[in-house]
């Protein structure tokens, strides 16, 4: 990456190109340079302006790496830069995207036919630096659905911005996703819960987005939503009670839940007065994810399902002799769970039709 000062040349947007692999700016606009070899791309001295028609004539001829995207002053190459190269990868068009929380990855390996992309091997695709976050895309079929599955997400503590954090959802948008499940590791605040409950989210508080950490700040990209999107109904009612009903159905009657989830960057978890505070706050559980995703998906007006697993109970009081969370036990309840969290959204995929 380096810094571009100049004035975009031309700017056009993504679909442009047809092609979803390939992240872009956070208002869904690019400047398009073409440059002689990598070795220039550093210096904005593009050896060709080319129109928008141009591009599009462009696309199937480009070799990877051919074109740079200048996003809000910084230069960034990617490797995908036609539906040819996408197909490449994969034919399948996708109808439903899942996110798959910490350790809770295993919902991709349901997938049938799955077609398996590696972030690294999408240049420019973020590289997830977490453990419990396998860092693939894997398209298939998830009980007859086409379904994309991030085997792993991006997370704002982990130094990504907001919009790149979120940029995967506006390419599932762009691929056709109309449905998105969204899974994360929780710890419960809620005194009723306990670890290793399954709350299905009936809302979010972003207080991280609150705080300035919104996906959405910066020039609107009318292409995927208003300026101003409504959040009133971010967690669909109806994919909430489906997931209820299929719960109860699968027999985790004595471990579900609802709740309010509630987000922050983290990394660090909650001090015991942060804890009272953010339960004063109306949250049942906290975590470091979800709802820049959320805000992102319901702004495209995506239907979403958040279900978050309680991997840990946080602590709220002081000096309490109590064992802290951590990592570990946040990875081996997924673990204990995961299968139950695999059918349950196996089985949720497979009555997606009826709604
Ligand atoms: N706090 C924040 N994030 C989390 C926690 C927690 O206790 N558990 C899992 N993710």
């Amino acid at each position: 990456m380096s810094t571009s000062t100049a004035e975009p040349l031309i700017v056009v947007d993504l679909e442009t190109f047809g092609c979803v692999l390939r992240s872009e700016s956070r208002t869904g606009l690019c400047r398009i340079e073409i440059y002689k070899d990598e070795d220039d791309v550093p210096r904005k001295n593009p050896s060709k302006i080319i129109s928008v028609e141009q591009v599009s004539n462009l696309q199937t001829n480009l070799e990877r790496k051919d074109i740079t995207l200048c996003m809000f002053g910084e230069t960034v190459t990617f490797g995908c830069t036609s539906r040819a190269d996408l197909d490449d990868w994969t034919t399948l068009r996708p109808t439903l995207g899942i996110i798959c929380g910490s350790g809770l990855g295993g919902i991709a390996d349901e997938l049938e036919s799955a077609q398996v992309i590696p972030y690294h091997e999408i240049d420019g695709f973020p590289e997830c630096t977490v453990p419990g976050h396998a860092g693939n895309l894997v398209f298939g079929l998830l009980s007859g659905v086409r379904t994309i599955c991030m085997q792993g997400r991006l997370h704002l503590y982990e130094g990504h911005p907001a919009w790149l954090v979120t940029m995967p959802i506006r390419m599932m948008k762009l691929l056709g996703v109309k449905t998105l499940i969204v899974t994360n590791a929780a710890g419960g605040l809620n005194d009723t819960f306990t670890r290793g409950d399954i709350m299905i989210v009936k809302d979010h508080i972003n207080l991280a987005g609150m705080a300035g950490l919104n996906p959405l700040v910066g020039p609107n990209e009318e292409k995927f939503g208003p300026r101003f999107p409504n959040m009133t109904t971010a967690y669909d009612r109806d994919l909430r009670k489906l997931a209820r009903e299929t719960a109860i159905e699968l027999g985790f009657t004595d471990h579900l839940k609802e709740g309010v989830y509630l987000h922050l960057s983290g990394p660090n978890y909650e001090t015991p007065s942060e804890s009272r505070f953010l339960r004063m706050c109306g949250a049942d559980a906290v975590g470091m994810s979800t709802a820049p995703e959320v805000v992102v998906a319901r702004h495209a007006e995506m239907k979403i399902l958040g279900i978050s697993l309680i991997t840990n109970m946080v602590i709220t009081e002081n000096d309490s002799d109590k064992t802290p969370p951590d990592h570990k036990e946040v990875m081996e309840t997924a673990t204990m769970r995961a299968k139950n969290l695999q059918l349950l959204v196996k089985t949720i995929a497979g009555r997606l039709q009826d709604q």
